[in-house]
């Protein structure tokens, strides 16, 4: 395939194809998702979680994504990379340009940022300096100890307004991409539908732009898998044939299918 680039997404999503994002962290796994048909490698933080082993993301460095992120660009094969800046690196402008930097030079063509509103600021001074941002909101697992655990957020009026303003204000201020993670999936349409840029859903029902989600859930290697995870293993005889699976299932509007989200 064509290199993916933002327009490809912005293509992908004014004609209503939905787009197939998916994590990464080696150079084998890359490339078996490209060949798939994976559009976005996203270099996630959820690394902490799945490579680490610990029970945060937090403890994650700028070293560690952009150690992982040279990695997936050695076995991409065409897709976009997305890279997570980790938890404490962009909490200052500074900080948020040279983090960003660090995984741009190892191979990262978009960063990602979690958190709301309050990131205007940094997203604008990103964009202005060459660096496309996407905005993760919802459940932003590095602030797990002030939400007070993985919930879903966005269920009550006020909350589901602030989300929806944010996400006009971020893509108003230069972001190129939101993600939303344990939405409502009424609202998560909504979002998707006012936002011109693509919004990727994990958790968020099945009307955003696109889908995301973590590798080792997709392959049936998560003991406790959320609701909306589907174990792409069942049924397949190979690796290649789950990955197929997951970027078929996205593609046809599969997946997410309606129980995988969560009511308002
Ligand atoms: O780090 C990650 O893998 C993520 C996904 C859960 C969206 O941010």
């Amino acid at each position: 395939m064509p290199d993916v680039t933002l327009t490809t997404l912005r293509g992908l999503k004014e004609r209503g194809e939905k787009i197939v994002m998916l994590t990464s962290y080696d150079a084998t796994f890359a490339a078996a998702s490209c060949a798939a048909g994976v559009e976005v490698l996203l270099v996630g933080d959820s690394l902490g979680n799945v490579l680490q082993g610990h029970d945060s993301t937090l403890p994650v460095s700028v070293a560690d994504m952009a150690y992982h992120t040279a990695c997936v660009k050695r076995g991409n094969r065409g897709a976009l990379v997305l890279a997570d800046l980790p938890f404490m690196s962009y909490a200052t402008l500074e900080q948020a340009l040279e983090s960003s930097a660090a995984l741009m030079r190892a191979g990262a063509h978009m960063v990602k940022l979690e958190g709301s509103a309050w990131l205007c600021e940094t997203v604008r001074r990103l964009a202005d300096n060459g660096i496309p941002a996407c905005v993760h909101l919802g459940l932003t697992p590095q602030s797990v100890n002030v939400l007070g655990g993985y919930k879903v957020q966005g269920r009550d009026e006020a909350r589901a307004r602030e989300m929806r303003e944010a996400a006009l204000a971020l893509e108003e201020a230069g972001a190129a991409m939101l993600l939303l993670e344990c939405v409502p999936s009424p609202l998560a349409g909504a979002i998707s539908r006012a936002a011109r840029v693509p919004v990727i859903g994990i958790g968020a029902g099945p009307d955003t732009d696109g889908q995301v989600l973590v590798l080792h859930d997709l392959l049936g290697l998560n003991p406790r898998p959320a609701k909306f995870v589907r174990n792409f293993m069942t049924g397949q005889g190979s690796l290649q044939d789950a990955l197929a699976a997951y970027t078929r299932a996205v593609k046809d509007g599969q997946f997410p299918a309606p129980e995988h989200g969560f009511s308002a």
